[in-house]
């Protein structure tokens, strides 16, 4: 009953932290633009005409009469009409628009100028233009292929080809659109699966973690506490937010190996035997080889590559290295300062704490201002000092953890 009322308090208290957590840990940009295409549905050469948003610009006022009165006689209802390409250009990147038909000879702003304008945004230089000109100048009508210039239109223009050219123009832009909305589409739906992916195995390693725990403490919160602790001295060593969360989740597994400590040395209440000490000081080796051999195994059964995770590397290292001391007098490897890896050295402390403070089965709990004296002891012996100096920076919020996931009363 413990285990599924923790299991329903961690879902529901961590859930948006989670798929927060998990979108940050996949790298995931969850806002993305959205755009819309004017294909009418199972058919690739009609379009939406009263959706279809057109831009006109000329500086004769007869000639934007002439042209709206065309579109509007064939259908287009969504027209935005400039006289004036100054205001034009101020207004540009504030307007929404499909095609946009302009005339080239225009005073202060020309027609190049806005089709530069065009070219060098982002947002505009997807949407075709329809340039409308009297010159015949070769050198201009090159300018103006090379500013994307999509068609052209000599003055005095057929009406009919004009439909038709802007009729194409906006087909055009409608097949960009779907590419693009098939693309985005995708991207959201591939972020998507990522994170939860992600978030299975965040949960898959919490629950692992709770396992190895329940062999001998029946709450599962002093993996919770451990990897909390140890968040909190991450950050305060300044390491990066990716790097804390994955200590966080890593720190979880430290203990793992301790499902290959039997019973019968795990659970004895009384003094162990220096072979029984052995035995449960083999569960760091121990935890390290268990998550190593997912890592060993880099291809699957077609041969293909498998992904090796850094939060599980991450993990192997901490499982391996948590009981190590900073004066070479831990184990397995008898490592010393700063050969101890940082997640270790992290772990270190946050579980020391946590044991201090919590009552086992061969002690009581000490309160937290005794066990916090006995960190500080430690620094430069047992804990890495830097790591010590962070734990006493955090204080407030180490306490805070104590109290939101106690096991009991923490005794003060
Ligand atoms: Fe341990």
């Amino acid at each position: 009953m413990q285990f599924s009322t923790l299991l329903s308090e961690r879902s529901s208290i961590r859930r948006d932290e989670l798929l927060q957590m998990a979108h940050s840990i996949a790298g995931i940009d969850a806002a993305h633009e959205t755009r819309r295409f004017q294909l009418v549905e199972d058919s690739p050469f009609e379009i939406d005409r009263t959706r279809a948003r057109i831009l006109v610009v000329d500086d004769e006022p007869i000639n934007v009469e002439v042209l709206v009165a065309y579109l509007e006689d064939e259908g287009y209802s969504n027209i935005i009409s400039y006289t004036d390409s100054v205001s034009l250009l101020m207004q540009l990147e504030t307007i929404d628009f499909d095609v946009v038909l302009m005339d080239l000879m225009m005073p202060r702003v020309s027609g190049l100028d806005l089709l530069q304008q065009i070219h060098d945004s982002r947002r505009l230089r997807h949407i075709p233009s329809i340039v409308l000109t009297a010159s015949t100048d070769r050198s201009t009508k090159r300018k103006a292929i090379d500013l994307g210039a999509a068609d052209f239109l000599c003055k005095p223009f057929d009406p009919e080809e004009l439909l038709s050219r802007v009729q194409n123009a906006l087909i055009r832009k409608a097949h960009l659109d779907r590419i693009q909305n098939d693309k985005l589409d995708l991207m959201q739906r591939v972020e998507q699966r990522t994170a939860e992916l992600v978030s299975s195995q965040i949960q898959l390693i919490q629950c692992l973690g709770r396992a190895a725990e329940y062999r001998d403490n029946d709450t599962g919160k002093h993996v919770i506490r451990v990897g909390r602790f140890s968040a909190i001295l991450a950050e305060e060593l300044g390491l990066d937010p990716v790097t804390v969360q994955r200590i966080e989740m890593a720190a979880t597994l430290h203990d793992i190996g301790k499902l290959g400590v039997p019973d019968t040395v795990l659970l004895k209440p009384g003094r162990l035997t220096e072979e029984e000490m052995a035995c449960i000081r083999s569960h760091a080796a121990l935890g390290k080889a268990i998550i190593t051999a997912q890592e060993d195994n880099l291809s699957d059964l077609d041969g293909h590559p498998t992904y090796v995770s850094p939060l599980l590397t991450m993990a192997a290292v901490i499982a391996g290295s948590h009981h190590e001391r900073w004066d070479g007098s831990g184990y397995p490897d008898k490592l010393s300062g700063e050969n101890i890896p940082l997640e270790g050295r992290i772990v270190a402390v946050a579980d020391v704490f946590d044991a201090l403070t919590t009552e086992r089965p061969y002690k009581k709990a000490f309160s937290i201002e005794e066990s916090v004296s006995i960190i500080e002891k430690g620094s430069g012996t047992h804990f890495d000092p830097a790591v010590v100096n962070a734990f006493m920076n955090r204080l407030p919020e180490i306490r805070q953890v104590c109290l939101r996931y106690q096991d009991q009363a923490v005794p003060t």
